[in-house]
């Protein structure tokens, strides 16, 4: 072997020796999983590039069963249960937040409670959660609907020239214009412009970025994710915040409102046109859900959260929708 050929012969006799490794001695050896899963971290980290691994994942689970070997140190659970007995909040519990995927936004602090150390996370959570009760929630109704009516606004101005629209987007505008009110005081106009602010479009960039930035880092390359130079928005309108301020440093507060409109903006955008796709893909469900809502409300006016929290089969809709989807 010529000594340029070392540097080569090293790194595959690595890369061999550790998926000998993985395969046969590492502690998860024993759950099952193809080879190329057992034996690498690449075949997960290309699906997760190419956007699959969700589909795949099912896949999996279907041919192995309900836990399955997703990367060498890296197992599946297709039981729900499972996210509460590893991510589960419980009193005294530890925060398990993989930290490869949940890393501080700003500047290496503790800047939202996904990032936090145990006992930071329990005291922001503590901190917020008196806004997020359902009595919180009924006193926001006013804020929240006044989007509705303006989502429902717009659609009935522009479906009546029988245009084709992209409700994703609509719901995306939407739930970020809600979700940036309630968070900073101020939406940012996307539903009353019609168009993606430029908040979103990073938000989004970032959410891909991010996940693949972790992928990227998990496979031994540094590569940090996005940092503050980004989130200026909120510092400019952070003086809205509406959260007990004295109790969190400006970059906690910075961090946590980004998370609030990562978290929940584009979740419950997805929600809701998962929801539209299977109506209107079952008509026969769309017609009863139709039928339910017509011979209970008269008019938009009078739909408001607590009737419709006792809508049965409008609340069951909801909750297939959450299992499958
Ligand atoms: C249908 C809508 C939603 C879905 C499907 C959803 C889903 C999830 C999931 C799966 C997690 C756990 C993530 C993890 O720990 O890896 C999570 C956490 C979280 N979500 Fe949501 N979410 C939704 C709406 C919202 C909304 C509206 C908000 C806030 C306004 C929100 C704020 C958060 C926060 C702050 C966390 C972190 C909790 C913690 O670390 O203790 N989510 N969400």
């Amino acid at each position: 072997m010529s000594p340029s050929q070392l540097p080569l012969f090293t790194a595959l006799t690595y890369f061999i020796l550790s998926c000998l490794y993985d395969i046969f001695l590492h502690s998860l050896a024993r759950f099952p999983g193809p080879l190329y899963h057992r034996a690498s971290i690449l075949p997960w980290a290309y699906l997760v590039f190419r956007g699959t691994l969700a589909f795949q994942v099912v896949e999996l689970h279907n041919k192995y069963g309900p836990v399955v070997r997703l990367s060498p140190s890296h197992l599946g659970f297709s039981d729900p249960q499972a996210w509460k007995d590893v991510f589960g909040v419980t009193p005294g519990g530890e925060n398990l937040k993989y930290r490869g995927l949940y890393r501080s936004m700003t500047s290496g602090v503790s800047d939202s409670f996904l990032a936090a150390d145990t006992a930071q996370h329990r005291y922001m959570r503590g901190l917020v959660a008196p806004g997020f009760t359902a009595r919180s929630i009924v006193a926001q109704e006013g804020q929240i609907m006044a989007y509705v009516d303006l989502l429902m606004y717009q659609l009935r101005n522009r479906s009546t020239n029988g245009s084709v629209m992209d409700v994703s987007q609509w719901f995306n505008w939407t739930t970020f214009d809600v979700i940036c009110d309630l968070t900073l005081g101020d939406s940012l106009h996307c539903l009353e412009n019609a168009e993606t602010h430029m908040y979103l479009k990073f938000t989004h960039v970032f959410s891909e970025y991010s996940m693949k930035g972790a992928v990227l880092w998990h496979l031994g390359r540094n590569i940090a994710f996005t940092r503050s130079s980004n989130v200026s928005v909120c510092w400019e309108t952070g003086e809205n915040f509406r959260w007990h301020q004295s109790a969190l440093g400006p970059q906690e507060v910075i961090g946590t409102a980004n998370l609030f409109m990562v978290a929940g903006s584009d979740t419950t955008a997805s929600s809701l046109t998962f929801f539209t796709y299977y109506m209107v893909t079952n008509t026969g469900y769309m017609s009863r859900l139709t039928d339910e809502i017509g011979s209970t409300f008269e008019s938009d006016d009078q739909i408001d959260l607590d009737k419709t929290a006792s809508l049965p089969y409008l609340n069951a809709c909801i909750k297939e929708m959450q299992v499958d989807g």
